[in-house]
């Protein structure tokens, strides 16, 4: 058996923490089977293990579910965040405006290109950036705003495209969490300028590692194309300051395979998040996601609030039943690399934060393990 710390985790560090009892009921389990070995399998055959035609075909395809005119694959979510704010013209003396309640990568990728992450509020509810505070943090070096789709619910895209527009700034969608997502009956990814996907094995379809970034403008595409394979337009002609960010032709053959599963994922979720919506109704001071009526909520993750005051007595009753659970996100303001910011004041994100528990939400989970979870929350808010 796999040892729990070989595990993708994306909070984990080097000893972090008392050793826990292997969990029952675990955060992510990736739905894989037969198919994706089988055009694995045709990969190896076909000798093309890079840069090929499988990689054409899981661009086409998630172009083709997001709405959008091109999609290029890349490596990881990380470097898909900073080719996407290089191709966007992201640099030195740059501000991005970006919600803290995320993964740090979010902001991270702004610091790899040279750039400022300048941290905004987000709305009580759907966990989002809150246009309003957007709009005060605008500055004349302001070039992005990057609405993170928390749990994979979209952002007010809407709103944040008017206000991008207004202020003469790119809109760069961090949709890592929002495969298959939509926003007033448009896919996520082709609101923004341009959007990244991640396919980490936390979330709902995934290639292992490995990422695409959508985009409907032609010019852009190219950019990332070129960023992805050495800056190279020819054969050993290279244009621009270039990286190895390409994705093997096993993940993306993967990928087209996952991208087929996709729709029935999402339909399993949207039924369990009304089992455990239901679960939860009358229990004292929890509130369950909300998804909002504008848009399809693809519950990735299932963040609960819950009174502050009973935040630890939930989590240990999550352990006692061997529950896995986790914070999603610890406010990257607060994170060591980023004390040298000025200390933006984010209550939202602070509140949400105080009262938040993530619990195991994948597409697996039986009727049992969701009354386990509802019973261990009960149990928790007491
Ligand atoms: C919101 C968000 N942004 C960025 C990333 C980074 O993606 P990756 O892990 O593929 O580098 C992730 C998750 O993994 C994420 O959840």
């Amino acid at each position: 058996m796999t040892e729990a710390t070989d595990r993708y985790d994306p909070l984990a560090s080097a000893g972090a923490g008392p050793a826990r009892p292997e969990p029952r009921i675990r955060l992510a389990s990736p739905v894989t089977g037969e198919e994706e070995v089988e055009a694995m399998r045709d990969v190896l055959a076909s000798g093309i293990l890079t840069n090929g035609p499988a990689t054409r075909r899981f661009e086409a395809a998630m172009a083709e579910r997001h709405g959008t005119e091109f999609a290029v694959a890349v490596a990881n979510g990380t470097v898909g965040l900073a080719a996407m704010y290089l191709a966007a013209g992201i640099g030195p003396g740059d501000e991005v405006i970006v919600p803290a309640l995320t993964f740090i990568g979010t902001a991270t990728a702004v610091s790899h290109v040279g750039a400022t992450p300048v941290f905004a509020d987000i709305l009580p509810d759907t966990f989002t950036l809150d246009p309003a505070d957007v709009a005060r943090r605008i500055t004349d070096r302001t070039r992005a705003v990057v609405p993170v789709h928390y749990a994979g619910q979209a952002a007010d895209l809407a709103a944040l495209r008017r206000l991008a527009d207004d202020a003469g700034i790119a809109l760069l969608e961090d949709a890592a969490q929002a495969h298959g997502a939509t926003y007033r009956d448009r896919p996520v990814g082709s609101w923004g300028d341009s959007a990244m996907f991640s396919f980490t094995p936390t979330k709902n379809i995934t290639t292992g590692e490995g990422a695409i970034i959508t985009t409907n403008d032609e010019a852009t595409a190219q950019r990332l194309r070129l960023l992805r394979n050495h800056g190279m337009s020819q054969q050993y002609h290279h244009e621009i300051l270039g990286y190895n960010w390409r994705l093997t032709e096993l993940q993306a053959a993967m990928g087209v395979v996952q991208l087929g599963r996709l729709d029935a994922i999402l339909a399993t979720k949207r039924a369990n998040a009304v089992i455990l919506g239901e679960l939860l109704a009358n229990l004292p001071g929890v509130v369950a996601p909300v998804a909002a009526e504008d848009r399809d909520h693809p519950y990735l993750i299932y963040t609960v609030l819950v009174d502050a005051t009973r935040r630890d007595a939930v989590a240990a009753a999550l352990d006692e039943a061997r529950i896995e659970h986790r914070r999603y996100f610890p406010p990257i303001h607060h994170q060591p690399i980023y004390s040298h910011l000025p200390d933006p004041v984010l209550p939202v994100t602070e509140d949400v934060y105080d009262r938040a528990v993530s619990v195991p939400f994948h597409s697996r989970l039986s009727a049992a393990d969701l009354a386990d979870i509802a019973a261990a929350i009960a149990a928790g808010v007491g």
